[in-house]
């Protein structure tokens, strides 16, 4: 598809969190960049809402007079119609059909969209995470959605994916010898990648009952940071084989095992829901082990929480020591100060034979405006580019891989450890461990 033709992008959810929060910023600085020709978008919502009230309060100027809004109601089949006259779908352009909603929800959307006839080649569907909620439903929605649509027009969104500093980790480790020449265990003792949020649930909680951490962040956008670290670099940096060397990395990881995951809820989290006795995680931790002989023995973790005392996340690589006064940490800082750090003991300057640690490594200058994974997102679908959305196989695989956890905790009534809102990922770990974390994790 050239990459100037008209696009309508029509966005379910148009008035929920992540539309206001991500998609309609991020599409506010494509069109002001102009690079993706004609783009229009059609919201539609449930409740009756004006363009001006939608767009107002965020100060989205530009997109006014390229936004309309349609309400009704997606549970009902004969509104499909409906939509698609009001789309007046014909070949000269392309629709994007974002799915800003929970999976369930967005099965039934593709099934509506399909049966209404709206399944032209021409027509691309994203999904947002999770796509489905275990192994099982994640097979069910690839085969409903592969009556009305072929893969090609499937986008599976995973927003760290598209950050920055994740397509970072294939440019550093592919190209500075540096990196290459120690990526494997017998120079890596460790790996963790960690997310670390501030916020809570938010105006989330229906939403994250029925998803938590595990698969609010885990399944998807850890597993696949993991992938990104853990996976052979594509001969000349070939990006289009990115989905198939990730997913070679995902293969050789062991399914993680109950007794190596960890679960926590924040506590006000109950109240915020409104359902006391919730068992909803709210902080994971997971360690896996890889088959591939280059990964053998290194333990493989991931963390995330949510109401904790900074936002963060990284992969923190632990070197093999060849002594005790060495230091050992090289950090891929997805974000905030998007960059790389390692720990390096030097002299102290001075009289006396002192060490001190420094840090080598680099971050964006903060005029460097670095794009936002969404904008990346959307002009990778518009542009039909699909190297950074997830295949099928990826997430089948990913689902594949947590299921042991999944079964144990939806069978496990105990009451989960509440933790203070505001404390470090480390303190949970070390609380529920009831031992100094073995690697300590900072911001
Ligand atoms: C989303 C999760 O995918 O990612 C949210 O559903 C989470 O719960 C968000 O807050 C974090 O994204 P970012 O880009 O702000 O780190």
């Amino acid at each position: 598809m050239s990459r100037l033709q008209k696009t309508t992008i029509l966005i379910f959810g148009i008035t929920g969190d992540l539309s206001t929060r991500k998609l309609l910023p991020a599409l506010s600085k494509i069109v002001a960049t102009g690079e993706c020709g004609d783009v229009s978008i059609v919201g539609v919502s449930r409740r009756s809402i004006t363009v001006d009230e939608l767009l107002a309060s965020a100060g989205f100027d530009n997109l006014a007079d390229r936004t309309s809004i349609l309400s009704m109601d997606i549970s009902q089949a004969s509104e499909y119609d409906r939509l698609s006259r009001h789309l007046a779908l014909d070949s000269s352009g392309q629709v994007l059909v974002y799915l800003a909603v929970p999976p369930s929800a967005a099965t039934q959307i593709v099934d509506f969209i399909g049966a209404a006839g709206m399944c032209t080649p021409n027509v691309k569907i994203l999904f947002e995470k999770p796509f489905g909620v275990d192994y099982d439903s994640a097979v069910e929605m690839i085969g409903r959605t592969s009556r009305y649509f072929k893969e090609d027009q499937l986008y599976r969104i995973d927003h760290y994916l598209a950050k920055e500093m994740a397509q970072n980790i294939i440019a550093v480790r592919g190209g500075n010898a540096l990196f290459s020449q120690v990526w494997s265990n017998k120079s890596i003792e460790a790996i963790e990648v960690i997310a670390s949020e501030t916020l809570g649930v938010e105006r989330r909680g229906g939403f994250y009952e029925q998803t938590g951490a595990l698969r609010d962040i885990i399944q998807g956008h850890l597993l696949q940071l993991l992938a990104l670290t853990l996976m052979d670099i594509p001969p000349g940096f070939d990006w289009k084989a990115l989905p198939k060397f990730r997913l070679a990395a995902l293969e050789a990881l062991r399914q993680a095992k109950p007794d190596q995951a960890i679960r926590a809820q924040y506590k006000e989290y109950q109240d915020e829901v409104g359902n006391p006795g919730s068992l909803t995680e709210t902080f994971a931790s997971l360690t896996f082990t890889s088959t591939d002989p280059t990964w053998h023995g290194v333990p493989l973790t991931l963390t995330t929480g949510k109401m904790l005392d900074t936002k963060f996340t990284l992969i923190r690589i632990h070197l093999k020591k060849q002594h005790e006064a060495q230091s050992n940490i090289l950090e891929f800082r997805i974000q905030p100060d998007e960059g790389i750090r390692i720990e390096l003991y030097s002299k102290k300057p001075g009289y006396n034979q002192a060490f001190e640690v420094r840090h080598l490594g680099f971050s964006y200058p903060d005029d460097e405006q670095l794009p936002e994974a969404y904008e990346q997102v959307l002009v990778d679908a518009i542009r039909s580019q699909k190297s950074l959305f997830t295949t099928s196989e990826e997430v089948l695989r990913s689902w594949q891989l947590l299921a042991l956890v999944q079964q144990a905790w939806s069978f496990d009534s105990t009451q989960l450890y509440r933790y203070q809102p505001g404390v470090s990922a480390s303190a949970v770990l070390a609380d529920m461990t009831k031992l100094p974390p073995e690697f300590p994790i900072e911001s």
